[in-house]
């Protein structure tokens, strides 16, 4: 008889025994599975856990703030947030090709978190001995895994640590799908914007702008990916969409007029889709009215930017990002 209550009952008791007078820690993406499975390990073993936050300045707007104070605030959490945008925005520079930039990211990402990590370890505390995953079932199922609530196998990303150290696994959610992830989620008190969370991609809106990843174009795109958001949600149609990225072509131009001029800016891109696992989608047929209202205010009120267009392609052919 599965109850939201039973199973967060089982794993608190679980991880209780599991981690003893040890510490843990886990990742934090800003997605709802890595939020979810700390805040349940925290409502276990509260102080012994550190999450890390690493910031690489590709996400969007609000969206570190609701990580470093709605989910503090929901959870208590000991949190460690690394500010890494120069280092990301300069690693990045030059850089136009997508799989390079994923390759960049990834890495840097790896770095950044490995030095948190040794930091959190070199410090006086008990032993670090567990890092908690908010893997799923459907991952464990595409990853032929077995059962257990605790499989044990040794961390790939400890690069910069001894050679020796291993980490435990504390996978919390690994018998659940998705919807009862979110269950669990608000059965421990973390706010809507959280559970409910579209997908995100981990690089960011290094993947989003097509061209050159600089600070001045995040912020663009920061404006006019805010500005879909706020009026989907504003319209009810965020249950509607599994997600609607948002892209800057930056090495396109087209002519416009503006105000009492002629203006020579870049296009949005809005790719709102709808999926049920994102192996396949279709774009979404969102009302013109809505559709109409992003396009006057991206234009009026992000600089630089003349022109919003729709993505009318399904995946296949296209994927869901654009790079
Ligand atoms: P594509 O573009 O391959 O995206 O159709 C499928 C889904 O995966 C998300 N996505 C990512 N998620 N890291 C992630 O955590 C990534 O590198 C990544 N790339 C794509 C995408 O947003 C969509 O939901």
């Amino acid at each position: 008889n599965w109850t939201t209550d039973n199973v967060i009952e089982e794993q608190v008791a679980a991880i209780r025994e599991l981690v003893g007078d040890k510490r843990a820690i886990c990742g934090l993406s800003g997605g709802v599975d890595s939020a979810v499975a700390a805040a349940l390990v925290q409502k276990a073993i509260g102080s012994q856990l550190t999450c890390v936050y690493v910031d690489h300045g590709l996400m969007r707007k609000g969206e570190t703030e609701q990580v470093e104070k709605d989910f503090v605030a929901a959870t208590g959490v000991q949190l460690k947030v690394v500010d890494a945008e120069e280092r990301f925005l300069k690693a990045l520079a030059g850089v136009s090709d997508p799989e390079e930039k994923r390759k960049i990211i990834g890495r840097e990402f790896i770095r950044v978190f490995e030095q948190a990590q040794a930091e959190i370890i070199a410090d006086e505390g008990p032993a670090v001995e567990f890092l908690v995953q908010g893997t799923l079932y459907p991952d464990v199922v595409e990853s032929g895994g077995g059962t257990g609530a605790a499989n044990i196998k040794s961390h790939h990303n400890v690069g910069g640590l001894p050679e020796d150290l291993e980490f435990k696994l504390i996978e919390p959610l690994r018998k659940l799908f998705k919807d009862e992830v979110r269950m669990v989620g608000q059965e421990l008190g973390l706010p809507e914007e959280i559970v409910q969370r579209q997908p995100f991609p981990g690089p960011g809106l290094g993947i989003r702008i097509v061209g050159e990843v600089t600070k001045e174009r995040l912020d663009l795109l920061r404006e006019a990916d805010a500005i879909a958001r706020e009026e989907l949600t504003a319209a009810g149609l965020d249950r509607d969409i599994w997600q609607c990225p948002v892209v800057l072509l930056a090495d396109v131009r087209s002519v416009g007029v503006q105000g009492d001029g002629r203006t020579y800016g870049h296009p949005i891109v809005l790719r709102p889709v709808s999926s049920e696992d994102a192996m396949t989608a279709d774009w979404s047929r969102l009302p013109y009215d809505v559709l109409a209202k992003i396009s006057t205010r991206i234009t009026n009120e992000v600089r630089d930017v003349n022109r919003v267009v729709l993505d009318v392609t399904s995946k296949p052919p296209g994927t869901i990002e654009w790079e």
